[in-house]
């Protein structure tokens, strides 16, 4: 019976069926998790889909095609990819001979059904503009991904950054508002690869997350909720010994997000990509590659050893060779944690320095610090999820230089709760006045909204701009722009508008 309904969606379906890139994919039974598509580079780009197959089969023929048009008339690029279970029947191609800068449709065929169709654009090599949409944490159980929504709206983006806390692990109800009936699916906090799988299967069932992903390409890196709170490279806050083997753990978390992420796969997370004589994207993985396990505060002997690493000793070396070698104008680094000095001793007197953060790390953050500053190294910008708050620091790093090396623009929160909702808007805004006067390098700082940030980069000047979204709470299309931040080519320091 199944088979006959199968047959007869095919016969209406086939090519008729095919919607926008940017509207919701949910109406079909084989293609419930929508499209995707990722790390652009000159010449090629991933495209994602996910098979939900009858219980009986065991591997799909999924047919994919590439094209210049919308309406698939130019069709460019075509072939066949079998999935299995063993890979949670997802599709991943690396779609290669395409052209720099260059949009193109993309859809899949299975099981006679066809997919909506997304959208995506390689990397560009000459450019006179960039626009990246900056983005972290979301969390389904905290409410509606609106920011997603209206980053999907937009048009002209060359890619989204997803700078992780993409899922989160926690059971139902330990960390969200269950009011709002937007359950965590499996019920209990994930450890096993079916329970990531599923994890990942409930968000990719999310409207606003389908849109933004058929809409525009991403380039992901992943914090540590994707794992478990506060990962590092043999542990984990939210990992206990009656949960099993972390490796095993590890395991799991990374095999699903290479399944159901748009990321090229045989190759390190922490990554570059290069949009020609304009940026060069460094991607970092500040989690699983080399983390030393975080230290409970300041005093710790090891505190300030030369032996505690956020990167492991081949990615500092990665990162510090690519920032040294770039020709771009601009160095961008995907950045997990709050690199800049932050003192947060007028509100925490006990605890003035984030842990998890790069201040957790200060042997290693003056190293790259003194790297930026010796080689003379020009027009550095770091982009920093984690914090579900926004910041615009002129970056300093004590000990190395008194002047700025650099610019960070920390973005806050799709959804995940900041700090409004766990105090009054009043203590709130005594907070963020308590940061800017006790961090002189803090140029903004807001607590309480949640949304992106829009990065434009043009050769003479790079350019934040805040969003924030009206609501987490109901579906909404409303957002303001709070905030301009400029940052002038050569001159490590902004310019609020
Ligand atoms: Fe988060």
């Amino acid at each position: 019976m199944k088979t006959t309904l199968i047959s007869a969606v095919a016969i209406v379906c086939l090519f008729a069926c095919t919607t926008k890139a940017d509207e919701p994919q949910t109406q079909s039974s084989i293609f419930q998790h929508g499209v995707a598509s990722g790390d652009p580079l000159n010449d090629r780009v991933i495209i994602w889909t996910k098979i939900t197959p009858p219980d009986s089969v065991s591997s799909v023929e999924v047919d994919w095609e590439v094209a210049t048009d919308s309406a698939f008339n130019g069709i460019l690029k075509y072939g066949k990819y079998t999935t299995v279970g063993d890979r949670d029947f997802t599709v991943k191609i690396d779609v290669k001979g395409l052209n720099p800068g260059t949009k193109y449709h993309y859809r899949f065929r299975a099981l006679g059904e066809t997919s909506t169709h997304g959208q995506t654009k390689t990397a560009s090599l000459y450019t006179d503009q960039l626009v990246f949409a900056v983005v972290s944490c979301s969390n389904y159980e905290w409410g509606y991904f609106n920011a997603y929504g209206r980053i999907a709206d937009r048009q002209n983006i060359d890619a989204v950054i997803h700078l992780g806390d993409y899922i989160y692990e926690y059971g139902v109800g330990v960390y969200g508002d269950t009011t709002l009936g937007r359950l965590n699916d499996p019920p209990k906090e994930i450890i096993t690869l079916d329970d990531y799988r599923t994890r990942y299967s409930l968000y990719r069932k999310d409207v606003d997350l389908q849109r933004v992903h058929a809409a525009h390409p991403f380039i992901v890196i992943w914090d540590d909720h994707e794992i478990a709170n506060n990962s590092y490279k043999t542990g984990a806050q939210n990992h206990q010994d009656d949960e099993g083997s972390y490796e095993a753990r590890k395991e799991a978390a990374r095999k699903a997000y290479y399944e159901w992420m748009p990321i090229r796969e045989g190759q390190k997370l922490y990554r570059k990509f290069s949009f020609g004589e304009m940026a060069d994207v460094l991607m970092l993985d500040e989690r699983l590659e080399g983390r030393s396990k975080q230290l409970d505060n300041m005093n710790d002997p090891e505190y300030e050893s030369e032996a505690r690493s956020m990167l492991g000793e081949e990615q500092f070396e990665w990162l510090t060779n690519n920032l040294k070698s770039s020709t771009a104008k601009w160095k961008i680094i995907g950045n997990q944690v709050i690199f800049s000095d932050l003192n947060r001793g007028l509100l925490f007197p006990n605890q003035p320095k984030n842990m998890d953060s790069w201040d957790g790390y200060p042997a290693e953050k003056r190293a790259i610090a003194r790297q930026i500053v010796e080689n003379d190294i020009k027009n550095v910008v770091w982009i920093t999820g984690d914090t579900h708050a926004s910041w615009v620091f002129d970056t300093r790093v004590a000990g190395v230089s008194d002047e700025p090396i650099a610019v960070e623009f920390g973005v806050t929160s799709v959804n995940s709760a900041n700090y409004d909702e766990r105090a009054s808007i009043d203590t709130v805004r005594m907070a963020e006045q308590l940061y800017m006067k006790g961090n002189p390098h803090l140029k903004y700082n807001n607590l309480a909204n949640h949304g992106y940030v829009l990065l434009s980069l043009k050769s003479d000047q790079a350019k934040a701009e805040y969003y924030f979204v009206e609501t987490v709470k109901e579906p909404s299309d409303l957002e303001n722009l709070s905030y301009e931040a400029y940052v002038k080519a050569g001159v490590s320091k902004v310019t609020p508008k």
